[in-house]
């Protein structure tokens, strides 16, 4: 018996990765986070499949619905929304699980900030204008930050931001952020990136607060940086007529000229 662990997406139902929906289809337990996992995505479940919503439970309840299928030996779909390896509650499950000897596998998802991006069509990473993307949040009512993960901190280094969880704290957003990235700076707001009623808003740093309606309170992605103006950058080398690569030696003398996929 194994918890499959499986990023579900970002809320399109077809955003599932082919080993996440076979997993889940060979899985007569599915337990779902269903404040952010789409329903739809449990259709792919085999028919008679025992499948609970976690969002209602605690770690403990969680706990005792995969200490129940593991006694029966069956397999556990757990589903997450986005991607695993941020936000997801998965470590403490895990480390539950590993305590209680139970195994577990891992299949990732699409994260949001990567719907959000597709969204917005953008690349969150262009020559000249931004070559690193931070994955962060603003602390919340139930999660502080660690020391040093200020978003002044990051703010200070330009960097793309990606900011999660935090559309109900803009107004200190806009505070940290203005410093340093200035007022006129680029914006997006990407609400329910891929579901049905994604919304995307387009600002600056100054004008954001005015752009944005009310009703946008919850699963809405920030994104901050320069590359958000899509112009004013570099091409990159990769297509570059003149750039000396791997897979396009430029001449005889090229150091790439003798080499094969099999010096790789
Ligand atoms: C608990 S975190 C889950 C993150 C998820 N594991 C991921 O890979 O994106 C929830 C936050 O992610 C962001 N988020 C999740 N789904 C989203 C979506 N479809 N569109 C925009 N933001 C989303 C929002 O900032 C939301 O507050």
């Amino acid at each position: 018996m194994t918890v499959h662990f499986i990023g579900a997406g970002p809320g399109a139902a077809d955003l599932l990765t082919l080993r996440g929906r076979d997993i889940i289809a060979s899985c007569p337990v599915c337990l779902y986070a269903g404040s952010l996992v789409p329903e739809e995505i449990l259709s792919h479940c085999p028919e008679g499949a025992k499948i609970v919503n976690t969002a209602p439970m605690d770690l403990d309840q969680i706990m005792a619905e995969i200490e129940a299928a593991h006694e029966a030996g069956q397999d556990v779909a757990r589903l997450h929304s986005g991607d695993l390896s941020v936000w997801s509650a998965m470590g403490e499950q895990i480390r539950r699980l590993k305590q209680m000897g139970i195994p577990v596998s891992v299949t990732p998802g699409v994260p949001s900030f990567a719907a959000a991006a597709a969204a917005l069509g953008t690349e969150l990473t262009l020559p000249g204008l931004g070559q690193s993307v931070v994955l962060t949040r603003t602390p919340g009512r139930a999660s502080s930050m660690p020391e040093g993960e200020s978003l002044e901190n990051f703010a200070r280094t330009g960097a793309t931001l990606a900011i999660h969880l935090s559309i109900g704290n803009l107004d200190k957003v806009i505070a940290d952020l203005v410093p340093h990235y200035g007022a006129d700076c680029p914006v997006a707001v990407v609400y329910r990136a891929s579901w049905p009623d994604e919304r995307i808003i387009r600002a600056t740093l100054e004008t954001l607060k005015d752009a944005l309606d009310e009703d946008i309170s919850r699963t809405a992605l920030i994104l901050v940086g320069p590359v958000l103006k899509g112009e004013g950058f570099d091409e990159s080398c990769l297509y570059s007529r003149e750039y000396d690569r791997r897979y396009r030696p430029q001449s005889a003398d090229s150091p790439w000229s003798s080499w094969s996929h099999g010096d790789d």
